[in-house]
């Protein structure tokens, strides 16, 4: 199969990025960065969560956030939403789109949002339709697709399981999520195939975490079969808080290089992500986790 011509690059640095980073980052900062990231030019924006801050401490100012950042008209802004609470959250934030968070493995799920992989449909259900009935774009989100820290293999056939109930559930776009990022590109072949049996391939897209250094390898692996929606940070900020040892997502800068070598258009401009990363990683002091990030940006310096 041709590789598409265009693909939607979903960042999600100012939520899944951020959400591991223990010392708490000022709104201030946080709201540069989303502002920094809405000039680059991406037309999707994971901004915040609307979770436990027991559970995740550092998204407990994604209101004052979403209150304080520069919109531009056309970019949808994102939030986690796991229950109604968090929904009536996203709402009052002025969201555009809301994100329900499952898992493929009933450990993970579990682990993550303390429930069965069942319960959490159920909870999603009236989410789902709050979201429906006040016209907010709906993402669906699968973890541990590839794999998972709690119980290890993960079948294909849990997958697809979840991607029918989450289309059933209505949403506009599903995640294919590599949570630990243990994924190799002919397994990704394999899954993504199986998920686009269940929901249109046009509407998929591939979450990869970098842990094992699979993921620009399983987005070229994902281009063959069609998918045209990818998630990165920016600078590869990130982990999961109930994942221990994964990594960041793979990395924006990375992956516009490579979409942008390949003569895939993006929209998004990979100079202006390179300087939002550097302003970032001065924050957090310590360099960015992006290959082509710190070479452009040590190119210039140069
Ligand atoms: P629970 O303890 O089962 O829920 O948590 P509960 O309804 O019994 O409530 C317990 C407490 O949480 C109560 O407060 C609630 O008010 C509060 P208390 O009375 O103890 O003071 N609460 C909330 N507070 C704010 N916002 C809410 C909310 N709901 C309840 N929405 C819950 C269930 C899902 C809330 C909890 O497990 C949780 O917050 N988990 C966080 C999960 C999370 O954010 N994980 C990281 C994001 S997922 C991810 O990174 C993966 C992804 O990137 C894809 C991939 O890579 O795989 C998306
Ligand atoms: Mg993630």
């Amino acid at each position: 199969m041709a590789l598409p011509d265009q693909v939607k690059v979903v960042e999600v640095g100012p939520r899944d990025g951020l959400q591991n980073e223990k010392e708490t980052i000022p709104v201030a900062v946080k709201v540069e960065l989303i502002d920094r990231l809405t000039a680059s030019g991406f037309v999707n924006i994971e901004t915040a969560s609307f979770v436990s801050s027991k559970w995740v401490p550092q998204m407990a100012t994604s209101a004052e956030v979403m209150a304080a950042i520069r919109r531009r008209p056309g970019v949808v802004y994102s939030a986690l939403t796991p229950n109604m609470k968090g929904l009536d959250g996203a709402l009052a934030a002025g969201a555009g789109e809301v994100v329900i968070f499952g898992s493929a493995s009933e450990a993970f799920s579990q682990k993550n949002i303390n429930c069965s992989i069942e319960e959490s449909i159920e909870r999603f259900r009236d989410v789902a339709a709050a979201a429906r009935a006040h016209g907010l774009r709906l993402r669906g989100s699968i973890s541990c697709a590839f794999g998972c820290p709690y119980q290890g293999v993960v079948p294909a056939d849990s997958v697809a399981d979840v991607v029918r109930r989450m289309r059933d559930l209505g949403c506009d776009e599903i995640d294919i999520a590599d949570t630990i990022g243990v994924g190799t590109p002919l397994q990704v072949q394999q899954v993504m195939a199986r998920a686009a049996a269940e929901f249109p391939v046009g509407r998929l897209s591939g979450h990869f975490h970098d842990t094992y250094g699979q993921a620009l390898a399983n987005i070229y692996a994902s281009l063959e079969v069609g998918i045209a929606i990818f998630h990165a940070s920016v600078a590869g900020l990130g982990g999961c808080p109930y994942a221990k040892g994964a990594t960041g997502n793979v990395a924006t800068e990375d992956v516009l290089y490579m979409l942008h070598g390949l003569g895939v258009r993006t929209g998004v401009d990979l100079d202006a992500v390179v300087d939002a990363g550097q302003f970032i990683m001065r924050h957090l002091g310590r360099k960015a986790a992006s290959r082509a990030g710190n070479a452009l940006a040590s190119r210039r310096a140069g």
